[in-house]
């Protein structure tokens, strides 16, 4: 344990009983941590030699983020897509390695990621592509022992979440979840309040993907946004491969910006884990009405019919008695939103209004207080620490901290703060929700991916301020 940590946990302790659950985390995961260190094979380093297979416009986030790190070294990067993606790339790492920069390219064709993962100069990876690729890219790179650090979606199919499992154990190979919504800064402020017990007990959470999607389904071929009502081959980026997701899938597609968050203030996996859900889905319109109110209804996509409900209602029990509703909303005119609600025997908070209630505190019963004051006292003390770091980075912030903490943990060797079994776990709602759906709401069991180790491990996700 570093000089740091220990002095975090003991002013923690020092701080008094409001913080006595958060230091108990602490002490029980750093025990935990040491007996995982022990089975790691890798040694600490300091510079973390990486390499990214898609760098489209998430990717090329990612590779920005790490190329700025003096902890990191860029060694390659994979993409197929000569035209664009593999150029916007190229102009980073020359602006900040210079026009002699060694980066190794790979762009021939969909599997020269094969030839990349082949190398074994490479320590990490990260994964930007589309959704169907993350698995088999993920799977290989373990298998060849290259830390993976992985985007979010949902899996297409429950064995996709066992492969990933699998592979991890098979090759002890670190996992990263790269769900950067856990470190946002509201969320991990309200996180600091669940460990302070200021909701009481945790009854009732919800979260979600709400995001008006359809100029990133549609697009002209040419910019990224909107401007047409193309997709698949005539598409370009998420248009060219998400929206076919749209046509023949239904179900929450998108589960991990909201599960994420509220797993990590219900230990997920650690103590706690999901047991089953159902779905529904509204009928689906909004897709075929943007078509045709901005291509015409001549238009050849006016024919196509899309699969997915406009709004996808997940309702999630665990194994500690919470529930948790999840919302898949894409399709329609809206603003931005993950809705977040956090509720306990004593209060509560919700995103949408900003607002919070908390018995025996909030000045008024029955009426909602502004939740600024308390987020920015409870401000996490990772934000306390890198917020200035954050400045500038995507997302408000939150990407600086999920890149951080991969990397941190890589260099100390010490195990991932969202891991494999997290990622498995978000990634089977979309599956299951496919298969409740399909079944009229049907109840469908959710897998237990740690093989009952869960009611064991211990939590690790931001205890403290170093990652
Ligand atoms: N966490 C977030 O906030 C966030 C935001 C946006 C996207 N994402 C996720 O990131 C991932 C990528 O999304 P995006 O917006 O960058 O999409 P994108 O279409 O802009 O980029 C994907 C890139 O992958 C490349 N690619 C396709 N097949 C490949 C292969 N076999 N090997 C290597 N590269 C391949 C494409 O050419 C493209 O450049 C998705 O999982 C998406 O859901 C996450």
């Amino acid at each position: 344990m570093t000089n740091d940590r220990r002095n975090f946990i003991k002013k923690s302790v020092l701080a008094g009983a409001g913080l006595g659950l958060f230091s108990n985390q602490i002490l029980s995961a750093e025990k935990e941590n040491s007996q995982l260190e022990l089975s790691n094979k890798n040694e600490p380093k300091s510079v973390i030699r990486m390499a990214f297979i898609g760098v489209g416009l998430r990717g090329e986030v990612h590779l920005e983020e790490c190329i700025k790190r003096k902890d990191v070294q860029v060694i390659a990067i994979c993409d197929p897509d000569k035209n664009s993606a593999i150029p916007r790339a190229k102009k980073i790492i020359g602006e900040y390695y210079g026009e002699k920069n060694k980066v190794v390219e790979y762009s021939n064709g969909e599997e020269d990621y094969i030839n990349l993962l082949n190398r074994t100069d490479v320590d990490a990876v990260i994964i930007s592509t589309p959704w169907e690729w993350h698995t088999r890219q993920g799977v290989l790179a373990m298998k060849k022992g290259i830390a993976v650090g992985m985007e979010v979606c949902g899996a297409m199919d429950l064995q996709e979440c066992w492969d990933l499992v699998d592979a991890h154990e098979a090759s002890g190979t670190p996992f990263f979840g790269l769900e950067n919504v856990c470190y946002r800064r509201d969320v991990m402020a309200v996180l600091n309040m669940v460990r302070q017990n200021l909701f009481g007990e945790l009854l009732h959470l919800q979260g979600g993907y709400q995001h008006d999607l359809r100029n990133v389904k549609f697009n002209d071929g040419k910019q990224f946004y909107g401007g047409g009502v193309e997709f698949g081959d005539k598409g370009i980026s998420e248009a060219k491969w998400r929206t076919n997701h749209s046509v023949h899938r239904n179900g929450d597609l998108y589960p991990t910006h909201g599960l994420g968050p509220v797993g990590t203030m219900i230990n997920l996996n650690r103590g706690n884990r999901l047991i089953s859900l159902t779905s529904v889905a509204t009928k689906s319109r909004g897709l075929h009405k943007y078509i045709v109110d901005n291509g015409g209804k001549d238009h050849q996509n006016a024919k196509v019919e899309f699969k997915l409900g406009d709004i996808v209602t997940t309702l999630l029990t665990t194994a500690n008695g919470e529930t948790i509703m999840l919302s898949h909303d894409t399709n329609s005119p809206r603003p931005y939103s993950l809705n977040f609600r956090v509720q306990g025997t004593q209060g509560l908070w919700m995103d949408d209004i900003d607002s919070i209630y908390i018995e025996g505190r909030s000045p008024k019963g029955h009426t909602w207080e502004k939740a600024d004051a308390y987020l920015s006292q409870y401000d996490h003390p990772l934000w306390l620490k890198y917020g200035k770091d954050a400045e500038g980075a995507g997302h408000g912030g939150m990407d600086f901290f999920v890149i951080h903490s991969f990397i941190e943990s890589l260099k100390r060797n010490e195990p991932c703060a969202l891991d494999v079994y997290d990622l498995a776990t978000w990634y089977a709602i979309t599956p299951l929700s496919e298969a409740s759906v399909a079944q009229g709401g049907q109840l469908q069991q959710i897998p237990d991916f740690t093989r009952g180790r869960w009611m064991s491990r211990k939590p690790i996700f931001a205890l403290d301020d170093r990652y």
